[in-house]
């Protein structure tokens, strides 16, 4: 059972108050009847809602694919600089919204958006292994060697050992692209990754989650909807 208000502000673009408003002016009918009480508990698989005559349906939780511009932070609110909840184009916005996940204010790329906490948690475990895959821009060439370190488990410069990771060399980059998988997500894991090998790193992109990858035609800055089935990719040959 659900909340009225909980129900129609997590499949449809109104914050929490606003349907509790619209429930309280008589805008909202449950199975036919006005119903203004934002409390009231229903069954969302049988009982049916309208908001000013529009079916309310959808799905419970939603899934957003966020490619994250430079310069906003992967955070649901801060003091100073614009959030990734703050860029979402007023459609997919909803009450609960937070990123699974956090990219650098600098990292560009693929950030999911959900409001889908088990989803989240599953996704994040450490457990899972989830790989994700970034380029990065360096400020110098990478050898031989590096890609060895890598695959060994790198050491950071205040000791921890890394899990192993893959790099791989871009084409026509003249050896200074490196195209990075882990399976982990220390703080800063990459540029410090890079950092033990001397190397800096002058621009990162995630491109991928799991099976999950950014959509090429996506412009920074620019989000849109997945379904669950397409969020599940994420997880695609893992064991979970
Ligand atoms: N590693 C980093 O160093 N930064 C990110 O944003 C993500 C991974």
């Amino acid at each position: 059972m659900e909340r009225l208000d909980k129900f129609i502000s997590s499949r449809g673009t109104l914050s929490r108050s606003d349907a509790q408003k619209r429930i309280r002016r008589g805008d909202v009918t449950l199975n036919g009847e006005v119903c203004r009480s934002p409390e009231k508990k229903l069954d969302p698989e049988t009982d049916r809602v309208e908001l000013s005559g529009q079916a309310v349906c959808g799905d419970e939780h939603i899934y957003i694919m966020l490619n994250k511009p430079a310069g906003v932070v992967s955070a649901t609110r801060d003091n100073t600089a614009k959030t990734v909840i703050d860029i979402l184009p007023p459609e997919l916005r909803r009450d609960g919204l937070f990123p699974a996940g956090r990219l650098d204010k600098d990292t560009e790329g693929l950030l999911i958006i959900t409001d889908d906490g088990d989803f989240a948690h599953r996704m994040l475990s450490p457990k899972k292994h989830v790989e994700k895959q970034y380029v990065a821009e360096l400020d110098s060439e990478i050898t031989p060697d590096m890609i060895k370190r890598f695959e060994a488990g790198i050491v950071l410069e205040n000791g921890t050992r890394c899990m192993p990771a893959k790099l791989k060399i871009a084409e026509n980059s003249q050896n200074s692209t490196g195209i990075v998988t882990i399976c982990e997500g220390k703080f800063h894991q990459v540029k410090k990754m890079f950092a033990a090998c001397g190397l800096k790193v002058v621009h990162l992109q995630r491109i991928s989650v799991g099976n999950l990858y950014l959509d090429g035609n996506l412009p920074i800055g620019s989000a849109k909807k997945l379904t669950k089935l397409e969020i599940e990719a994420i997880f695609v040959g893992k064991i979970h």
